[in-house]
């Protein structure tokens, strides 16, 4: 038996391809293009083992995904493959519509056609597993309720709109062609091999390298924080149990402004990793000006995953981000590596034009 999967060199990917094979003996075909965010890095501990298939390419193109489905016959594909950063997607949108939208929609193609091709239980047992994202969802206010499965779409970035496209042609395929699909929409992630432009690893790389913690706006805004693993055990669990067609929310039930996330980060390193300074890394908060449309807060109600097939993640905020911080101590080297080259250039563009709204001391 074979999975595969794409974008499994990218942050969440890379997590799930190990978990996955940590846990089965199945073949898994990784299928990414190593963008800026794909690291091949993230998945050196797999070097020499044969269960694991790495072919860069994009999942737009469709000559080599409807190669790779003849030639290994997966039983299922998740799809992880996107540009990822709302930052960047605010800056240049193309790439976003190019992969996002475009990619997924000649990824359903392929699988449809290959999909045809299948008969009796491997053509019933086939899934398509999209992983989306709760910012399809738009902005809550204080008071509302968290996003259930059935809250409207109302994306308000590039990023968020072409995700909301992509669960779009997700859905038709199933309605339209009967194609096998299943779509998770999760909150914010962070764990082991999180890209440094996001903001839990940017603020423990800035925060060890001496310079600004650059917080948005007023840092109120809210994010519900899931560990990375609990993600990856929850795509799992749709895959084996999750109703044809459907979509399930996943979150970890941790709603915490910015702010707190930082300034919690901040006493975990103050801890594990004291400032030779001898000062609290928290003095090196710098709030910066707001990202264009920056949505105030997101929660996910993730009632449907537990009531019907009975996930719920395994740690808290305390416990995921504590692993968080020590990971990232224990592997500056692979920090290190990834800084160098694009992201450096991408760090350049951004905080240039993002003001500090409080000068530095
Ligand atoms: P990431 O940016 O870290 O990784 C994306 C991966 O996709 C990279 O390895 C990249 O090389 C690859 N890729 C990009 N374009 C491609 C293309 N055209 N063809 C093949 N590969 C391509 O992203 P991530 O944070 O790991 O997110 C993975 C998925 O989960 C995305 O679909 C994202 O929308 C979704 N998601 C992310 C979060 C989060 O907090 N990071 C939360 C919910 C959902
Ligand atoms: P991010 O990690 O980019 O994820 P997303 O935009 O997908 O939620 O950002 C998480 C939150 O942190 C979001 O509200 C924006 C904010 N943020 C900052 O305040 N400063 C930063 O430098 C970054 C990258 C994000």
């Amino acid at each position: 038996m074979t999975i595969l999967v794409t974008g499994g060199a990218g942050f969440i990917g890379s997590n799930f391809v190990l978990d996955w094979l940590a846990q089965s003996d199945e073949t898994l075909v990784n299928l990414d293009a190593l963008t800026y965010a794909g690291n091949l890095d993230n998945l050196a501990s797999l070097n020499g083992d044969a269960r694991h298939v790495f072919v860069k390419g994009d999942i737009g193109d469709a000559a080599l995904v409807a190669q790779l489905l003849a030639t290994y016959e997966p039983r299922a594909l998740v799809n992880f493959a996107a540009e990822s950063h709302v930052d960047r997607s605010i800056l240049g949108p193309a790439d976003f519509i190019h992969t996002n939208i475009l990619g997924t929609f000649q990824l359903l193609e392929a699988v449809r056609a290959y999909w045809h091709t299948l008969e009796g239980h491997a053509k019933a047992a086939f899934r398509f597993l999209h992983v989306s994202t709760d910012e399809v969802y738009g902005s809550l206010s204080l008071s509302d309720p968290a996003f259930t499965e059935r809250h409207r779409y109302e994306p308000n970035s590039p990023y968020s709109a072409s995700k909301a496209a992509s669960d779009h042609l997700v859905r038709a395929y199933h309605h339209t062609y009967g194609l096998p699909v299943l779509t998770t929409n999760c909150s914010n992630n962070y764990g082991p091999f999180h890209f440094p432009e996001k903001l839990i690893p940017l603020c423990i790389h800035n925060a060890l390298a001496g310079k600004p913690l650059p917080i948005y706006g007023d840092g109120q805004q809210i994010r519900d924080w899931l560990y990375v693993t609990d993600h990856c055990s929850a795509i799992r669990r749709v895959l084996e149990a999750g109703q044809l067609g459907e979509t399930y929310n996943v979150g970890g039930w941790n709603e915490k402004p910015n702010l707190e996330v930082v300034q919690v980060l901040c006493s975990i390193l103050d801890e594990l990793s004291p400032a030779a300074s001898g000062r609290s890394y928290a003095e090196q908060i710098n709030f910066v000006t707001d990202r264009p449309g920056h949505d105030r807060r997101y929660a996910i109600d993730a009632t449907k995953l537990e009531r019907e097939l009975g996930w719920r993640p395994l740690e808290t905020f305390e416990t995921g981000i504590r692993k968080t911080v020590s990971w990232y101590l224990d592997n500056q080297a692979w920090v290190q590596n990834v800084t160098s080259g694009a992201y450096r250039d991408w760090v350049g563009t951004q905080y240039s034009a993002a003001k500090p709204l409080i000068e530095e001391a």
